[in-house]
């Protein structure tokens, strides 16, 4: 059968991928931010997985505002990088698990979650970046990715409590999937940030650690936090957060922390990072 072994949580921030792709990752203020995920690099290097299901967000990019679906699971063969407005990033095409995402998008429907079934999607930076960062620059991506865009960009977004709950039914899909597919799950968004208006450039170390904790030991305190608190704690953009929650509702309720980084800022953003492994893996 196939098995969730570990969640990764990563923030997404574009400029990341630019200082990459521009070979700015040896300038300090880089090499700062890189630095953090040297480890992480070895770490998924030899877990290896199969699959990684990478819950992100679309930044009005491939749904523009005329159609937002909360939970969009992409089933395609494969998605490509989306040109954001200076071409798309240089990095390889996402090749999808069209039979995993299949199977999982019947077991949560039918366990009552109402996913969006993408068949055509382009992926923006809020995915192509955790992938930079765990995986450097192949060729070619080392494993099939599962991309589920959760809606954090028009309000009303998902509860912190839904995307947990969402991430158990995943758990579950991926559970009664027949093949032995070791299986990652990706929390992507965030930290603390806000891009525009009058809190513009906000950024809340003691929010965000304490968010970090929880999710490592208390998960339950996490997915009680209200959008009104993520707002006011984390600035506008700080509401990316509840998507961490969708991968870690995936994982058990008592986890190993295998590896968890923290700095500031990078653009306009806090960068943190936490590898949670499942205890039997
Ligand atoms: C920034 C961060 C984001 O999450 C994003 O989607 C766009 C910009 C930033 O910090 O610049
Ligand atoms: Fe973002």
């Amino acid at each position: 059968m196939a098995k969730i072994v570990a969640g990764v949580f990563t923030s997404h921030v574009p400029a990341i991928g630019a200082a990459l792709d521009n070979g700015k990752t040896a300038e300090p203020y880089w090499q700062r931010v890189f630095g953090g995920y040297e480890k992480s690099k070895e770490w998924i290097a030899k877990v290896k997985p199969d699959v990684c299901i990478v819950v992100f967000n679309d930044h009005a990019t491939a749904f523009s505002v005329d159609i937002v679906p909360t939970f969009a699971l992409g089933c395609a063969e494969e998605f490509i990088p989306a040109d954001e407005g200076w071409g798309p990033r240089p990095v390889p095409v996402v090749k999808g698990h069209p039979e995993l995402a299949a199977h999982i998008a019947q077991s949560v429907i039918l366990d009552e979650f109402d996913l969006t079934i993408v068949n055509k999607m382009e992926v923006d930076h809020g995915l192509t970046v955790p992938l930079s960062l765990m995986f450097g620059q192949p060729d070619e991506w080392p494993c099939k990715i599962i991309p589920l865009a959760v809606n954090v960009v028009l309000f009303p977004p998902p509860t912190g409590n839904r995307c947990y709950n969402l991430g158990k039914a995943i758990r579950k899909a991926v559970e009664s999937y027949p093949e032995d597919l070791r299986v990652a799950i990706f929390g992507t968004g965030g930290m603390s940030h806000q891009i525009s208006g009058q809190r513009a450039g906000l950024i809340n170390s003691e929010f965000d650690k304490a968010f970090l904790d929880a999710l490592a030991t208390d998960p339950g305190k996490a997915v009680g936090i209200k959008h009104v608190e993520y707002m006011r704690e984390a600035g506008a953009e700080g509401i990316e957060m509840v998507m961490w929650l969708v991968a870690r509702g995936a994982l058990d309720e008592e986890v190993n922390e295998v590896y968890r980084f923290y700095t500031v800022p990078a653009s306009n953003t806090a960068v943190g990072h936490l590898i949670l492994e499942n205890k039997v893996a």
